[in-house]
């Protein structure tokens, strides 16, 4: 197969880690046959210093024309003082909103090899950490109106039914082809839009009933998360609730560098990119953890061009590299042998092998 890959080194850590992503790749098409053609995109803090813009609307226009995107990380100090609409963070939601994507999809699983790495207590994590948190990526809070009028300051939080119905669908969905059991995560003892979100929930639920549904308030799932998370399969949740609790659950994890996401909407063209940030305190020292986005390469095999073998593929040498003691400083232990970014990479790249 010929894919056409837009490709967003980004900031900080980012072009790195997408460097052994895109080794990662290459090892795919090779072994596959496929070729995977790639097109660089400026966006985020880069941008701005070379366009004065985080993504300039031909950026943007580059990634639509795409196969799909794969991101590294945006963002750092060096921008903190640039007006919002010209932070770093604008071109990630300009990004998504551009390309429709309204389904962000945030594993938390532990690895074997990491378990203990996780903060939580081994009889906790022993009960099995292995959830999705679906969150809702381009409406709510995130994109309502931001203004400041003297020494006030105003967010706006909306949801239309509409919205709601569509990111809903998907929790379902994702529910069908695991546990089948779906939490849906609000606030509904205080805001409206939370008990808009629980009764479309209701609705919805009569559509699927072989999926259990449940609701939880946000601030009862941030706890249940660390006391219980083997409770939990599918979370659905709008924007800023699953910014949040998908740190939180990540972090459980072990290692906030392993996890990959993407992110979906009505095209089969999706936004694919590690959950962590920039981390410009080990910039360019050879020190990130390029796992979180070798695996959402490997999620965009899987989702975005039905490569479901080459992404097990993927996932198994990882594994086999975890396997081998090779670590990362974000999670190395006692006994395991530290490596850096680009041998993190290559190790991965050798395991890489068909059946
Ligand atoms: C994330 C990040 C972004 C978000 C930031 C960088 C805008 O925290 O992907 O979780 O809040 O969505
Ligand atoms: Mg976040």
């Amino acid at each position: 197969m010929n894919k056409h890959i837009a490709v967003i080194r980004g900031d900080g850590i980012g072009p790195e880690i997408v460097n052994e992503a895109l080794k990662v790749l290459d090892k795919v098409a090779e072994l596959f046959g496929h070729t995977f053609r790639y097109t660089d995109v400026d966006m985020g803090g880069c941008a701005i210093d070379k366009w004065g813009d985080p993504l300039p609307e031909r950026e943007l226009a580059k990634c639509l024309s795409s196969d799909s995107v794969l991101l590294g990380a945006v963002g750092g100090t060096k921008w903190n003082d640039v007006p919002g609409h010209l932070r770093p963070e604008k071109g990630l939601l300009r990004l998504r909103a551009g390309m429709g994507v309204y389904s962000n999809n945030r594993p938390a699983k532990i690895w074997p090899q990491l378990s203990d790495a996780s903060p939580l207590k081994k009889s906790i994590v022993d009960q099995g950490i292995d959830f999705i948190i679906v969150r809702e990526l381009i409406g709510g809070i995130y994109f309502g109106t931001h203004k400041t009028e003297g020494d006030t300051a105003t967010d706006v939080l909306q949801y239309s039914k509409k919205e709601i119905e569509r990111i809903g669908r998907i929790g379902f969905e994702t529910a069908q082809k695991r546990q089948k059991k779906l939490c849906s995560v609000e606030k509904s003892n205080v805001l409206d839009s939370s008990r808009l979100w629980k009764k479309v929930m209701h609705r919805l639920a009569e559509e699927y009933p072989d999926v259990a549904l449940s609701d939880m308030l946000v601030d009862n799932c941030a706890m249940q998360i660390v006391k219980n998370p083997a409770q939990f399969d599918v979370i659905v949740t709008e924007n800023m609730f699953g910014d949040i609790l998908s740190d939180e659950a990540s972090m459980i994890t072990g290692s906030i560098g392993m996890i990959p996401s993407s992110s979906l909407g009505v095209t089969g063209c999706g936004l694919y990119e590690p959950i962590h940030g920039s981390a410009p305190d080990i910039a360019g020292q050879d020190k990130a953890n390029p796992i979180g986005t070798i695996l959402s390469a490997a999620m965009m095999l899987r989702f975005s061009f039905d490569m479901a073998l080459e992404a097990d593929v993927i996932e198994n040498a990882v594994s086999a590299y975890l396997d081998q003691g090779f670590r990362t400083a974000d999670i190395m232990s006692e006994g395991m042998t530290m490596v850096g970014c680009r041998q993190c990479g290559d190790l991965i790249v050798k395991n890489i092998r068909k059946g």
